[in-house]
């Protein structure tokens, strides 16, 4: 259990509602939805599993099937939460969080499908399905989301080769850019980053939701529905690391990326690193991705060097041009991509330091560590119904490994650091404004207040 801002320990039944009555509708409507497209997806693929494996490919993908298919019949019918067999590495933490779900409140019937948190079920139905393809080899390692994911990429070319071109603009001039300028280069990467979040396949249950127009174009239009916007400290925050590097307090400034999505998210996410490193704000920026397929969409190891492999073979100059650059970033080991088994636990993240205290660590040694998207922010606030004026600081119950900013468009019932008003007023005039990706906050918090200085 975490501490708030005082230092007291809150419990948190006390300090927030977790969002609950959100999950029956949702677990009933979208979930079943996506598991029917991960059948279909196995089913369509037997004949790949039969050419690479034979009549074991094709026994493995029947079997997978009839466990994708009772996993969706317990989620429909509200039965109790199974605890995992599979025998991985994460396996015992998973029965282990089934079971602290379970005692507190001495009834079985609480940790069925539509009576759990939302964000317990919504991830372990992911775990569950990673299960069904590991509990049949040989198509263990298959990523069931991997078709969306590249479909999406292709669908959003248009708006790929619009931001690279943009980029160029910077690229060229680079060296002669004074301060102001260089911001304004920056707010706009910022901006183009935060709204490559609404490209998830998870809140659209894998349907097309890729970017087709220019990203660049929007940004103007798009303004007013940023309702928090701490832009300016961030970059306070990167001017004041560059600073320290140049007076010799530190060696070398390094920027984190807790990824969130693969297709054009992962691009605008790779665009803004670029210029973190080609401006020399940073000289290190480590990517956190997940170590299977999780959320549709989410970005895994393959999807991370698959996209700059693609950008590298683009058929336009400045798209491959970024590409060769990302690979050398890479080779060089400017770049590095981490996976971590906590980023595919349904823990929140106030729970780091003690269930991942290494990957707490990690983030540590970072000057700054950007959380893309909603399931993250779900998890720094620990998907709480909080008042929409508490503190960000105080929803983060205590993390904070670093100077940290989430950039998150909403797509989930939960919002802290609003000013008074602004939420009622919102839910007057647009009553999905929480759920429907159409607004976005990018909201920083630095636990040492020395840091932003
Ligand atoms: O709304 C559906 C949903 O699955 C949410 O539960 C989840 O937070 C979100 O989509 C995923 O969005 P993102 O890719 O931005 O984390
Ligand atoms: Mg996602």
């Amino acid at each position: 259990m975490a501490s708030d801002q005082t230092g007291d320990v809150v419990p948190p039944s006390l300090s927030a509602k977790v969002v609950g009555s959100f999950a029956y509708l949702t677990v009933r409507d979208r979930l079943p939805t996506i598991l029917t497209k991960v059948i279909d997806t196995l089913h369509r693929n037997r004949n790949i599993f039969f050419e690479e494996y034979g009549e074991e490919g094709i026994q493995a993908e029947k079997q997978a099937i009839s466990l994708l298919s009772k996993l969706r019949n317990e989620l429909q019918t509200d039965k109790p939460i199974l605890a995992l067999t599979d025998g991985l590495e994460d396996t015992d933490s998973w029965n282990r969080y089934l079971q602290r779900q379970q005692w507190p409140h001495g009834n079985q019937e609480l940790v069925s499908w539509f009576k759990s948190p939302w964000l317990y079920v919504e991830c372990y139905m992911y775990r569950r399905i990673r299960e069904a393809l590991w509990l049949n080899p040989p198509i263990s390692g298959y990523d069931v989301f991997k078709e969306g994911k590249t479909q999406s990429f292709f669908e959003s070319q248009q708006a790929i080769v619009a931001l690279c071109t943009f980029f160029e603009d910077f690229n060229k001039n680079l060296g002669d850019i004074p301060e102001n300028q260089l911001q304004e280069y920056f707010n706009k990467l910022l901006q183009i980053c935060l709204w490559g979040n609404k490209c998830d396949l998870s809140i659209s249950a894998g349907m097309d939701n890729s970017q087709k127009t220019s990203p660049i174009d929007s940004l103007a239009t798009l303004q007013k529905f940023i309702l928090v916007d701490d832009s300016d400290v961030m970059w306070s925050r990167l001017i004041s690391a560059r600073q320290q590097r140049h007076s010799g307090k530190r060696s070398s400034v390094r920027v984190d990326f807790v990824l969130d999505n693969a297709g054009f998210e992962l691009v605008t996410d790779l665009v803004l690193a670029d210029f973190l490193v080609s401006s020399g704000l940073a000289q290190e920026v480590r990517f956190h991705g997940k170590s299977f397929g999780w959320f549709v969409s989410d970005v895994t190891v393959e999807d991370f060097h698959w996209t700059i492999r693609q950008s590298m073979a683009a058929n336009h100059r400045w798209t491959s041009q970024r590409g060769v650059q990302w690979q050398q970033y890479v080779k060089e080991g400017m770049w590095s991509y981490h996976d971590h088994p906590f980023w595919t636990q349904p823990n929140e993240f106030c729970d780091m330091a003690a269930d991942a205290p290494d990957l707490y660590a990690t983030l540590q040694s970072a000057d700054l560590v950007v959380f893309k998207g909603d399931l993250n922010y779900r998890k720094l606030a620990g998907d709480r119904d909080w008042d929409h004026t508490v503190a960000f600081e105080r929803a983060l119950r205590g993390f904070g490994p670093a100077p940290l900013c989430s950039l998150r468009t909403l797509k989930a019932n939960i919002q802290v650091g609003l000013q008074p008003g602004q939420g009622s007023k919102l839910s007057s005039q647009d009553p999905d404004w929480m759920t429907c990706g159409k607004y976005a906050v990018i909201q920083f918090h630095s636990p040492n207040s020395d840091q932003q200085d």
